[in-house]
This record gives structure tokens, C-alpha cells and sequence, in this order.
């Protein structure tokens, strides 16, 4: 049966770059991995009192028993000024807590970034890589993903029209397969 992997956007704009590889994604998917886009948008900024209180926003609650069912996470993310962008940071925040009841916590994951620049998205993925060590999420290492030149990789269906980037991304995912089967916390 296949695992299933819920995928985080980190950009909201219509056109994203970011979205489209996630979709892209979901398509080059080997059977093994159901991949399935987790919206974040709607989610209210983090404020600690909500939860101190016993009173979280309801959808902060169902985020949270949302992304429990899942087996691993896969992060597609543009960079914000060298970092991740807040949308992003706020859903790992409200998923982390009240303390003690965070759901990222052994879902193994790994971190695609995607920009129009020449190096991919480089810091916002070591930036996200950084909150995924601390939030004992089991991220991959290689094979890594710094998409550059995203405004030439897509056509207008959203096809990604670059082969080589689309047999890497095939090999990213194929890699991402085996490493969830092997860190998997069922498998423990
Ligand atoms: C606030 C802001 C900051 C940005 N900072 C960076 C950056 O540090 N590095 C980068 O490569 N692109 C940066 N960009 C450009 C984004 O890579 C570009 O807008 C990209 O298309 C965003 O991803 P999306 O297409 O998935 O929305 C920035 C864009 C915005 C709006």
C-alpha cells in the first residue's frame, strides 16, 4: 500500500512556481508515495496564548489531526529574502505546538526549493533544514534540490519541460520512497 505524504507549499501566489513543481510532483510520484498538497494559507499566525488558553483557532486544530495521519512530509519551497517564507514558518510553528503535542516529530520528510534565480532556492532550504533538525523530523540529505530557473521550466500545462530536471526530480522522489520506508517511526 502506498504512504501517504503530505506536501507543503511555500508560496501562495497564483502562478507559483513552487505549486506547479509540487504538482509536478505529485504526477512523477512512484506508486509507492500518495502525495497530497496540505493548504497552509488559512492557517491564523502563531500566538501562544490561543493554545495557553485551551482556545486554538479550530483550524489550527484540524491542521494539526491533519497532518498526524500522514507518513512523511515533503516541503516545495520558494525563498523569502535568503530564508523561508513566513507562510511556511507559521505552519511548521503551529504544527510544533502546545509543547509537547508537536505532530512534525518523526515523519521522515525532505525539501525541495524552487526559484527563478541561479541557486534554487539555496538558503531558504538550509534555513528549513535547520527548523526540520530541531523538530526531530528525519530529513533527507541526498539527493538535494535547488531548483533554479523556474520561469523557463514549466510550459503552460504545467508540464515541466526540462527532461534532465525531470529525471532528477523522478530520482529525488524514487530516493524519498526508500527513505521513508526506512525511517518510517511504524518501521521502528
Ligand atoms: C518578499 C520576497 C522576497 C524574495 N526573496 C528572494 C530570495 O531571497 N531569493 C530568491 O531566489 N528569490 C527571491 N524572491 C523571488 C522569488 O523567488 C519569486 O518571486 C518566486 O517566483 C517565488 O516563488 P513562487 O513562484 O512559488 O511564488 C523573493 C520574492 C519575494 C516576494
Amino acid at each position: 500500500m502506498a504512504v501517504k505524504i503530505a506536501v507543503f507549499v511555500g508560496s501562495l501566489r497564483k502562478e507559483s512556481f513552487n505549486r506547479k513543481m509540487a504538482k509536478a510532483l505529485i504526477a512523477l510520484a512512484p506508486e509507492s508515495l500518495k502525495l497530497e498538497i496540505i493548504e497552509i494559507g488559512g492557517l491564523p499566525l502563531y500566538n501562544q496564548d490561543y493554545d495557553d488558553e485551551g482556545k486554538p483557532p479550530p483550524v489550527w486544530s484540524e491542521f494539526r489531526n491533519c497532518v498526524k495521519i500522514y507518513d512523511g512530509v515533503l516541503f516545495v519551497t520558494p525563498e523569502y529574502n535568503r530564508s523561508v517564507p513566513g507562510v511556511l514558518k507559521n505552519a511548521l510553528d503551529v504544527g510544533s505546538r502546545p509543547y509537547g503535542k508537536s505532530v512534525w516529530g518523526g515523519k521522515p520528510g525532505a525539501v525541495i526549493s524552487v526559484s527563478p534565480g541561479s541557486i534554487g532556492a539555496f538558503g531558504a532550504n538550509h534555513h528549513l533544514m535547520q527548523s526540520l533538525v530541531f523538530l526531530d523530523v528525519p530529513t533527507m540529505q541526498q539527493p538535494e534540490a535547488y531548483i533554479g530557473g523556474a520561469a523557463q521550466l514549466f510550459d503552460a500545462s504545467g508540464q515541466i519541460t526540462n527532461e534532465t530536471t525531470r529525471d532528477y526530480l523522478v530520482k529525488f522522489l524514487d530516493a524519498f520512497a526508500a527513505w521513508v520506508a526506512k525511517n518510517s517511526s511504524k518501521n521502528r
